[in-house]
């Protein structure tokens, strides 16, 4: 598209006589592509039926005079004030019953027939005004969806459509009843009509409603995505339609989304005023950036890359010098097209007005905007080479929503979080300089030599089946605790021991175990002993090779972790979340088993990754210190960017390019 930064631009905030200076500015840093609109329902219908679109044709015709294309943001979530006096029962109901109320942002159902007649109407009104114009490239349908309050809306159209949901799944109420467990605590139902959405208990839930709330929930946002995209589909066939996702982000099943847009967009704040420490570590950002380019196996957008300091009511810290432009190249690293910052100027008003943007709130280019302009005059030309390119991963880690749910509402552990499992996992491969890919469980698993599959809590004989052809014919798979330990219902298994057939695959049975809490445990790997956290299943062989044990609870010199050879290949059985330095020792030994490829080496704080095109790879060296620091790669490379071959500058950016090995 040739299209590789930008910024999120709200020209509403400022008065007309400034738009050409931001506008210039803009041109002087680089910009090819602002999103607009997103938030501005009440400027572009201030009336039933009003409509007012002629600030922003304004606005676009000005940007695109200056060869600045646009996207437009559907603004429904945050419908208008007037809306809402007129159909109250569009703002959402929390779990206890109470109104969520006008004042903030996302005070709408998505289920509510009434508020889909506003968005009907105005959506229509909005895309043919803007289909032909020659400003506009796409869409982002709503913003950030499932980015709401905790709970999705229980109003009575939500429960409606849920009871449509459930009879759709289940046909009868008998078979509801099976798949719930309802005679557990006398929860039976007669009819689809006696269900509710799961409001406050007195005490206790059902997990298996509590997962059908979830995956209900999810449908009903990508419906509701679908729906409004459908609208757009129709008026402006040339439009790309895309939405911003926020990572790992669970409300919903992000691949089920990504499915219905053209690409997927992308939102990172690494400095958020909410991270315990002063930003996200990079490995999880580098992790959030993998499973976001998995959602539809496809290079994507950074719809908002964080610019400036963040922050609401409190905020985080300012961004150094050189740091925001090593993120910014982190999520091109890892697969992105194009990235556009959140946002071109801090506001003065309302929510966000500490959420800074490139420009202060003076307005002056400073610190900032200078980094921006050298990032997009250093980095365009090459975008442009590698635009669409993937990288090429030997390793991927499974990621399911529907494991994600069932273990949020059954962490185990008060600590055990599914995400930031598959994380510790990440971040072992990613200090050893190896990509990685996320798939989905029942993706093809062939092209990879190695596949972690941590917490496959959910077990379905198709996916049992699925894992031993992938290991019968010479793949490597490592699986870990708590997996096969429930149907697909959320039902505990009973026919055998865990972890069920896969107890075939890694010659194992799992007859007990043993949740830590606030304790941690150890294991002997090798000569030495290594802590363990959380978690330990009680492993019996049956074939398997012990490669590391216990050290402590009455279980101590029984199994930890275990290799079974299977057909042509190995299953790998981890029965506890190993601690940083277990992961990475055992991590280690399992990556040199299956011969895989490491990028170079390099201390802490310094990324490596590649992107393959049919013929070249171009490889991303990215020092995320502060600090100078040394690096070897392995492969033959040229420098495109940079200083110094194997030498990085404090935050410094290297692009290398090589051919593709066949
Ligand atoms: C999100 C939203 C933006 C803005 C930023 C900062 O990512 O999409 O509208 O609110 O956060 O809070
Ligand atoms: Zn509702």
């Amino acid at each position: 598209m040739g299209i590789h930064f930008g910024v999120d631009y709200y020209p509403e905030h400022w008065p007309r006589e400034r738009w050409e200076t931001d506008v210039q500015l803009m041109k002087e840093m680089g910009v090819q592509v602002v999103r607009m609109a997103e938030f501005s329902w009440f400027k572009m219908e201030p009336t039933l039926g009003e409509f007012h679109f002629e600030w922003l044709e304004e606005a676009i015709a000005l940007l695109d005079s200056y060869g600045i294309k646009t996207i437009l943001g559907t603004p429904t979530a945050a419908p208008p004030a007037w809306i809402v006096r007129k159909n109250p029962e569009i703002q959402p109901i929390d779990r206890e019953g109470r109104r969520r109320y006008f004042g903030g942002r996302h005070h709408d159902c998505q289920s509510n027939p009434v508020y889909r007649a506003h968005i009907k109407r105005f959506v229509t009104a909005f895309a043919k005004c803007f289909a032909n114009n020659p400003g506009v490239i796409g869409w982002q349908i709503d913003n950030e969806l499932g980015n709401s309050h905790g709970d999705l809306c229980m109003c009575t159209s939500c429960q409606q459509l849920y009871q449509k949901w459930l009879k759709r799944k289940y046909g009868t109420i008998e078979a509801l009843n099976d798949a719930w467990g309802t005679t557990f605590w006398s929860q039976g139902y007669n009819d689809f009509i006696q269900i509710g959405t799961p409001m406050i208990t007195a005490v206790g839930e059902n997990p298996s409603a509590m997962l059908d709330w979830k995956c209900y929930c999810s449908d009903l946002i990508v419906n509701f995505a679908d729906w409004q995209a459908e609208i757009i589909r129709n008026i402006c066939p040339n439009h790309f339609i895309t939405h911003n996702f926020m990572c790992f982000d669970n409300k919903v099943d992000y691949y089920d989304l990504a499915g219905l847009l053209d690409f997927v967009s992308n939102d990172i704040y690494p400095a958020g005023h909410w991270q315990k420490q002063p930003h996200q570590p990079e490995s999880e950002l580098a992790a959030s950036h993998d499973v976001v380019r998995g959602y539809k196996k496809k290079s994507f957008w950074m719809m908002e890359q964080q610019s400036g300091m963040a922050g609401w009511e409190i905020m985080g810290r300012a961004l150094e010098p050189g740091q925001m432009s090593a993120w910014a190249m982190q999520s091109v690293a890892h697969g992105a097209d194009a990235v556009i910052f959140f946002r071109w100027r801090a506001c003065a008003m309302g929510t966000e007005q500490y959420w800074h943007g490139i420009l202060g709130h003076s307005g002056k280019p400073g610190r900032i905007y200078n980094e921006v302009k050298k990032l997009t005059q250093t980095f365009t030309k090459y975008m442009e080479d590698f635009e669409g390119s993937m990288p090429c991963p030997e390793v991927a880690i499974v990621h399911n929503f529907r494991q994600n749910y069932a273990l949020d509402i059954q962490p185990h552990h008060p600590q055990l979080r599914y995400v930031e499992q598959l994380q510790k996992y990440y971040k072992a491969l990613y200090d050893k300089k190896i990509p990685v890919d996320f798939v989905q469980d029942m993706d093809n698993l062939s092209q990879y030599k190695l596949v972690i599959a941590p917490l496959q809590y959910l077990m379905t004989p198709e996916l049992e089946q699925h894992y031993m052809d992938y290991v019968a014919n010479g793949g490597h798979l490592i699986l870990t605790m708590r997996t096969g330990v429930k149907d697909a219902n959320n039902l505990c298994m009973t026919k055998m021991e865990l972890p069920g057939r896969l107890g075939m695959l890694c010659g194992i049975e799992v007859p007990e175990y043993d949740c830590l809490l606030e304790t941690t445990g150890g294991v002997l790997y090798g000569k030495k002993e290594y802590q363990i956290e959380k978690w330990c299943d009680i492993i019996t062989l049956n074939g398997a090779r012990q490669i590391a044990e216990y050290s402590t609870g009455f279980y101590k010199q029984t199994p930890a972790i275990t290799e079974n050879k299977y057909g042509s290949g190995i299953a790998w059985y981890i029965g506890t979340e190993p601690g940083e330095e277990l992961m990475e020792d055992v991590m280690t030994y399992i990556t040199e088993v299956c011969e895989i490829e490491t990028l170079g080496t390099a201390g802490d704080g310094v990324e490596m990754m590649t992107r393959e095109s049919e013929d070249k790879v171009w490889l991303f060296v990215i020092n995320h210190t502060n600090d100078e620091q040394i690096y070897h790669l392995h492969g033959r490379y040229t420098l495109l960017e940079g200083e110094r071959e194997e030498a990085l500058k404090p935050y410094e950016v290297q692009l290398f390019v090589g051919n593709k090995r066949r």
